[in-house]
């Protein structure tokens, strides 16, 4: 079993990721991306787009920019109340997040709890400062909102750096509106930075300060939501759930579709979202179903703005289990009613002659947490070697490609094969250096799914072969065949089915 030490050392030694600001001793809560971990990124960030704005045809995606007015956090809310319970030490002022002091301790969720209840819970308990075994006198909610001084003298303002990508799409939403089809759903999405001042960051790339999401606003009319034109195609399909009332049994349930409308009271516009995002993980990522679940968060663990709210989670052995790595939340008019009443301005649109003040479905994601769960899931130690075995869709590169030898005409076939190969559009490098094994060894140890080796038969047939990362087989194909063949090995195709 893979620690999450292991994991950063990993990361760090191979180029994915490593603590920001390093040479200055670091900073908590701040990580950098290295070559491979921007490789990584983008592959899981294409993914997203093409299949979350492909659901719908009114999906657009925008590009807000990351600070905003006051007022947009004072409408949503975030000014008041996107804040987490800090704990004091009397004696020397450390401070640690309450909920996960107590949780560190008792082993339990924490979360939504009153700083009241909390303070008594710490001192019920006996648990002490964390740094000089102080007595705990304060807990207080702190909010994680990042202000920042814009211009200078008469004119200076407040703005803020964003807590989360999806007021850049509310506040946009009525120009959208306007500017697209004029109708609903209306889907935003944006992929972006969210900033949030977070008492503890832990756990490399899950508790960040600066963070990736990737959300998806969908604006829908909310007279519609017990319904989807496309439900009929999920009815039957089986959901992961573990809701509220299973928490004492630690059950996950599966349910179909249409039994969590019934049985969850559920509309059936969320549920269909819950099953596309399903899908995303299962089908599209391919990560082991049973990996999965979606958690129902109850009245005092939901985000302030949301009545229905189902996290995403991973079961993450390096995180000690079942980790959030995104939600569906029903956010209903809670934003473009709060833009509504600030900016004096009416979110209001005309469908039919009906005046409509749109509802909002949420799909969110930490996209830094997704790839820490990536990293996790995918590192395998075998017999001879450590193999990151990541979805074939996600592997930083497409195919390393390799000349067997460095002479009689081996590395310009290859240098042949990587151009044929970039002008399809596929991402692939080319190793010279070193033994064949041991540049196989490399590509396993960073994930890339096919190597690709011309020998001297290439030179005589004009073929290749593939070998493929995780069962570690050979064919041989047709140089004019592999961007075909390639393509459907990346799709999941089994190599045995690729000869050609
Ligand atoms: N936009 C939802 C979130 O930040 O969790």
């Amino acid at each position: 079993m893979v620690s999450s030490d292991q994991l950063i050392e990993i990361a760090k030694r191979r180029g994915f990721f490593w603590q920001g600001s390093a040479i200055y001793g670091s900073l908590a809560g701040f990580f950098d991306y290295a070559h491979l971990g921007v490789f990584l990124k983008r592959r899981w960030e294409t993914l997203w787009r093409k299949y979350f704005l492909g659901l719908d045809e009114n999906y657009y995606e925008i590009q807000p920019s990351l600070i905003m007015h006051e007022n947009v956090f004072k409408a949503s809310g975030h000014l008041e109340s996107f804040a987490d319970p800090v704990a004091k030490c009397g004696k020397c002022g450390n401070a640690e997040r309450a909920d996960h002091i107590l949780e560190d301790v008792l082993k339990e969720n924490f979360e939504g709890v009153s700083v009241e209840d909390l303070l008594n819970l710490i001192k019920k308990h006996g648990i002490k400062c964390g740094k000089c075994k102080g007595e705990i006198t304060e807990v207080r909610q702190f909010n994680m909102m990042f202000p920042l001084k814009l211009g200078v003298g008469k004119q200076e303002k407040t703005g803020y750096l964003t807590g989360e990508t999806a007021q850049g799409a509310y506040v946009n939403f009525k120009q959208m509106f306007e500017v697209c089809r004029k109708k609903l759903p209306l889907g935003l999405a944006i992929i972006g930075k969210a900033f949030r001042n977070e008492i503890a960051p832990r756990n490399a790339l899950i508790r960040m300060r600066e963070l990736t999401q990737a959300e998806l606003q969908i604006f829908f009319d909310p007279d519609t939501i017990e319904e989807h034109p496309n439900f009929k195609d999920v009815e039957n399909y089986k959901l992961q759930l573990f809701p509220f009332s299973n928490r004492q049994s630690n059950k996950i349930e599966e349910l179909t579709c249409k039994q969590a409308v019934e049985k969850l009271k559920l509309p059936k516009f969320y549920v269909y979202h819950l099953a596309k995002v399903q899908q995303f993980y299962l089908d599209v990522l391919k990560l082991p179903r049973e990996k999965f679940r979606f958690k129902q968060l109850s009245d005092e663990e939901k985000a302030f703005y949301n009545k229905f709210h189902w996290d995403m989670e991973l079961n993450l052995d390096s995180l000690g289990g079942w980790k959030e790595i995104g939600g569906v939340h029903y956010r209903t008019d809670h934003d473009l009613k709060g833009h509504q009443k600030t900016s004096s301005q009416s979110m209001e649109i005309s469908l039919e002659g009906k005046k409509v003040l749109p509802h909002v479905l949420e799909l969110s994601f930490g996209v830094d947490r997704n790839l820490y769960s990536l990293l996790e899931l995918a590192y395998t130690e075998e017999k001879d070697r450590t193999v990151l075995k990541f979805p074939r869709a996600v592997s930083p590169f497409d195919a390393g490609i390799f000349p067997l030898v460095n002479k009689d005409g081996l590395q310009e076939k290859a240098k042949q094969v990587q151009q044929l190969l970039e002008e399809h559009g596929f991402v692939v490098f080319y190793d010279d250096g070193g033994s064949i094994g041991r540049r196989y060894r490399r590509i396993d140890e960073i994930g890339v799914a096919a190597g690709l080796t011309i020998d001297y038969d290439s030179l005589k047939q004009d073929d290749a072969t593939i070998r493929d990362r995780d069962s570690m087989k050979q064919i041989r194909v047709k140089i004019k065949d592999l961007p075909q063949i390639l393509r459907k090995f990346l799709q999941g195709e089994e190599l045995e089915k690729l000869k050609s």
